[in-house]
């Protein structure tokens, strides 16, 4: 183990044999956190070349159980969101793909620090469940097409421990070290084609654009050097995703965005469709982008996509009836909304404001253990670019008690700036 740290302190690159060594030996205990906490800072300030990289990644999904669905007809796709605020995406796209005929058997994260989770936002919805096993998974996907579960404890064990192991090092943030995490967990996830939405911004892990560029490339080539057909998108994450941040209300949303009468926010409908025209198109169900574009519009317009998240709902437990009455979706007993100070124009919307009012009604946590109010949150009426009237409601929170809400509302007063002149809207996709 020593030789190994020294190496990559030099500046070597390893085998694939020695990232086997390590890894494994980590794995089973017999690589202390010592040692294994100066290799990653040694490749946090070397870095890893793309042969390491795809190396570790391919050990790290091997660590653990590898989901096998090759019993699945239909093309198998997995979508990952390096995450953001107000990202519901993957409650809107999973469903609408499965209505067009790719089948998605997606496992997301629990929210920590101050981007939510998919399982969390699920999680609201009465009875749903989240664990699954992979047999439940794979039977599921095979009946309705989709499922929409919790990350299993077996998936990936190798990155589980380094991830723990890297947040007390501050060795988290190296692109080959994220990428090859993030991609472990989608080859042991075993769809054919994945899916990247990078988010850039403010609002997300990636605050600029080379550096998501460099992630997006990381990743995309990992999946490519795996056998897998992988796409990268950059989205814009300056400012909260669509109308809403918090658990239940981004449910509520998701099903206003599935209905085809639904008011939907036209940047995160615009996100919706983008991925879902690149999923229809490299998964070979629709001969370009534009088509599987039109696909998409198609199956929410016609009520398709909404009716396989009902069926998806009820597959995993969950009370079906929320998608007709949303009212049966936990709500906060006290709303109260922020007016804007001034006429003018939104410059900014900060995510980050948005997100941290959330974190202290109980909508995130800041602690692993924490337990999360699904009801709380923030809604987010105008987006950069619009133009407002002073005393125009510009947030509405939704709040458990008078505390709470003071406390969100001292965050929340400089969470959206307003000038004078106009401003541009900011494109949702920064790169196709
Ligand atoms: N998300 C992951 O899954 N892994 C990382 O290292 C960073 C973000």
């Amino acid at each position: 183990m020593v030789a190994l740290i020294a190496k990559k302190r030099d500046g070597g690159e390893h085998t694939r044999a020695e990232i086997e060594q390590l890894v494994m030996g980590y794995v089973r205990g017999d690589v202390p956190d010592y040692q294994m906490a100066a290799w990653l800072m040694a490749a946090y300030l070397n870095g890893l070349t793309d042969t390491e990289t795809l190396a570790l990644t391919e050990v790290m999904a091997a660590s653990g159980e590898q989901v096998d669905l090759s019993a699945i007809d239909a093309p198998t796709l997995d979508k990952h969101s390096t995450g953001g605020v107000g990202d519901k995406t993957s409650l809107v796209l999973v469903p609408l793909l499965a209505a067009g005929g790719i089948a998605i058997a997606k496992m997301s994260g629990r929210g920590l620090g101050f981007t939510g989770g998919t399982v969390d936002k699920l999680e609201s919805i009465p009875g749903y469940r989240t664990e699954l096993t992979a047999q439940e998974m794979i039977a599921q996907v095979r009946r309705i097409g989709c499922c929409l579960a919790g990350q299993s404890a077996s998936l990936a064990p190798a990155d589980k421990l380094l991830y723990a192991l890297r947040d007390a090092t501050a060795t988290v943030e190296s692109i080959p070290l994220i990428a090859a995490s993030i991609m472990s967990k989608k080859l042991a996830g075993g769809a054919r084609h994945i899916l990247l939405d990078v988010k850039v911004g403010a609002g997300a892990f990636m605050t600029t654009h080379e550096r998501a560029q460099q992630l997006a490339q990381t990743l995309v080539r990992i999946g490519t050097g795996a056998g897998r057909r992988t796409h990268a998108v950059l989205t814009d994450m300056s400012q909260p995703l669509g109308y809403t941040v918090g658990n239940a209300i981004e449910v509520r949303e998701a099903i206003e965005t599935l209905r085809p009468d639904g008011h939907a926010h036209p940047r995160f409908r615009e996100l919706i469709l983008h991925l879902a025209g690149q999923a229809f198109a490299m998964c070979g169900v629709e001969p370009s982008h534009d088509a599987g574009r039109a696909r998409a519009n198609t199956l929410l317009q016609s009520g398709a996509a909404l009716e396989k998240f009902r069926q998806m709902v009820e597959a995993q437990g969950g009370e079906p009836r929320v998608v007709d009455e949303p009212s049966l979706l936990p709500h906060a007993p006290l709303v109260a909304e922020l007016p804007a100070p001034t006429t003018g124009y939104v410059a900014e919307v900060h995510p980050r404001a948005v997100a941290h009012a959330c974190l202290v009604m109980g909508a995130g946590r800041q602690k692993k253990e924490d337990t999360i109010d699904h009801a709380v949150g923030v809604e987010v009426l105008k987006s950069v670019g619009d133009s407002v009237q002073a005393g125009e409601p510009l947030l509405r929170v939704h709040a458990r008690t008078e505390t709470q809400l003071q406390q969100a509302q001292a965050i929340l007063e400089t969470a959206v700036r307003i000038v004078p002149e106009p401003v541009a809207p900011v494109p949702v996709i920064l790169e196709a």
